[in-house]
């Protein structure tokens, strides 16, 4: 395992993890995205929030993964979170749907670690290609993908210095598609 790992429990989420997942969003992903305003910051927490339906943890937890630290009240806090799948389409690809990792852990390989063991989960099942997708404006997602070596696949948008794909996810919700041969 990753070191950045190591001193964590590491474990694929189950149905029960869903609500604690919902949660830590709005935290994990404060200063994400650039803007100061109320009503488009609450709409982009409730979006985020319906991009997590409970699915993803009853269907794709073997494929995703919770990072965990016990707390000195015995309790588990959730540091981090990869959610991802295999496609069922494509049968050489795997998809990361989300990661977040707390802010504390920041810059020390968490999400990296999470990636690399779901590379390698992707290359034991034969499939050899991993697609992601993020918002134009979250300037931290685009570094970390682009220095795990993601490049965009196409655009015809650009939304400052970066190429999005227009209205990927509907009107006005451009998106970077990301994609990495592993
Ligand atoms: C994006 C995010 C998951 C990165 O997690 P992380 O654990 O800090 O990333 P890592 O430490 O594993 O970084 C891996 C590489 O990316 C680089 N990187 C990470 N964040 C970066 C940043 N903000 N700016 C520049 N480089 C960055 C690291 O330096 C590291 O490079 P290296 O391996 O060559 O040293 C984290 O910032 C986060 O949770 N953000 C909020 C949620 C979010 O936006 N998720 C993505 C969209 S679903």
């Amino acid at each position: 395992m990753n070191d950045a790992l190591a001193s964590y429990a590491v474990k694929n989420p189950v149905e029960s993890d869903h609500g604690r997942v919902l949660a830590l969003l709005d935290r994990f992903w404060r200063g994400a995205l650039v803007t100061d305003d109320a009503a488009q910051l609450a709409r982009q927490s409730l979006e985020r929030a319906l991009l997590l339906p409970p699915l993803f943890f009853q269907h794709f937890g073997d494929t995703s993964t919770l990072v965990e630290e016990e707390t000195t009240a015995g309790q588990s806090e959730i540091k981090a979170f990869l959610i991802a799948f295999f496609s069922q389409s494509r049968p050489h690809e795997g998809y990361i749907h989300f990661v977040g990792v707390t802010p504390e852990l920041r810059e020390r390989g968490v999400a990296r670690a999470l990636y690399e063991r779901f590379f390698a989960k992707c290359r034991s099942q034969g499939r050899t290609r991993v697609r992601c997708v993020t918002s134009p404006t979250n300037e931290r997602s685009i570094a970390f993908h682009t220095k795990m070596g993601f490049r965009a696949d196409g655009g015809d948008i650009q939304v400052g210095n970066v190429t999005a794909k227009r209205d990927y996810d509907g009107p006005g919700l451009h998106r970077v598609s990301f994609l990495l041969d592993i």
